[in-house]
């Protein structure tokens, strides 16, 4: 009786078994994240790879220029790029002398040579750009509570970098779908992961910016000055990455050719032979 009792549940077990493979799924509900979330657009830079070979394409000075001006003047407000030091912006074309210039129109923390007290100075070259808020806390406390991130490797930490900070920038004021909820204090953007984002649009008009080589001021181009600015601060010797790259491919395709001939060369007397002369086999 027992061992029949053991068969049933044995074969009830198997056939659950074969079921759960064979059965068919119910249909998944459908993620509305899924169905509202848009690919980062398709923009191209300078310093992009034509053809996608990643070693041609420089970066285009004035646009760096441009894109430090609109992190500068709109970004900095709530996020920090405490990777970059004032000095590292010769880089983008600015002489030293403008260099010095833009590190002391910034306050830096700093203790008072005489008393100890804590104070602030004026920045020089060597100081990383300083962030708008003293730590997390205070960031968030003026961000309802989210934290605006720092920007130095945001270009590497997102897929698509450049592209997605781009549609990110460019992506605010899209109709929200009917069945889609924005909560109080967060807007709503189809490039974002969650769709709601806690960052107010930072370029919300064209000519919030007066750029200085005359350059038309619209979103679209502050947009993508300062995701190319943004490329920069994440990957500073990319050009340099790539001159190496090109030098090691010519070398490696010298030493091919030269490997070739000298194999020629090496085994050139004993193709020659006749086959009698060669050692039996
Ligand atoms: C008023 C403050 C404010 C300004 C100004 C601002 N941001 Fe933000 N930003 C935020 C906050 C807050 C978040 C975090 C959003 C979240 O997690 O929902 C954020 C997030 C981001 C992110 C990360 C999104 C992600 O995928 O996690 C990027 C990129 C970004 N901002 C770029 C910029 C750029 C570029 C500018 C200047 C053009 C700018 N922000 C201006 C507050 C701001």
């Amino acid at each position: 009786m027992v061992k029949l009792i053991a068969g049933v549940v044995g074969i009830v077990f198997c056939l659950a078994l074969l079921w759960g493979a064979v059965a068919p799924r119910t249909a998944e509900t459908p993620d509305p994240v899924a169905k509202y979330h848009l690919a980062p657009r398709d923009v191209s830079w300078q310093n992009d790879n034509p053809g996608g070979l990643a070693v041609f394409g420089t970066f285009d000075r004035a646009q760096l220029q441009r894109g430090y001006q609109v992190y500068k003047e709109i970004c900095s407000g709530c996020h920090s790029l405490k990777r970059v030091a004032f000095r590292n912006l010769t880089d983008l074309g600015f002489s030293a002398a403008q260099v010095k210039a833009l590190a002391k129109q910034s306050d830096v923390a700093s203790i008072d040579d005489k008393t100890g007290e804590p104070n602030t100075r004026k920045g020089i070259p060597a100081d990383k750009i300083p962030g708008p808020y003293a730590n997390e806390a205070a960031a968030r406390a003026a961000n309802n509570n989210a934290l605006p991130p720092d920007l130095s490797l945001i270009t590497k930490a997102r897929e698509d970098g450049p592209r997605y900070v781009f549609s990110l920038l460019t992506g605010f004021g899209k109709p929200v779908p009917a069945d889609w909820k924005v909560p109080d204090g967060l807007y709503y953007n189809p490039y974002f992961r969650s769709l709601n984002i806690a960052m107010p649009p930072p370029l919300s008009a064209d000519g919030q910016v007066t750029y200085a080589d005359g350059t038309k001021s619209t979103v679209q181009q502050n947009a993508k000055d300062v995701a190319a600015f943004l490329t920069w601060t994440a990957e500073p010797t990319l050009e340099a990455r790539r001159r190496t790259g090109i030098g090691v491919v010519a070398f490696l395709v010298i030493l091919t050719i030269l490997g070739y001939l000298s194999y020629q060369r090496v085994w050139a007397d004993l193709k020659r032979r006749k086959p009698e002369m060669l050692p039996a086999e």
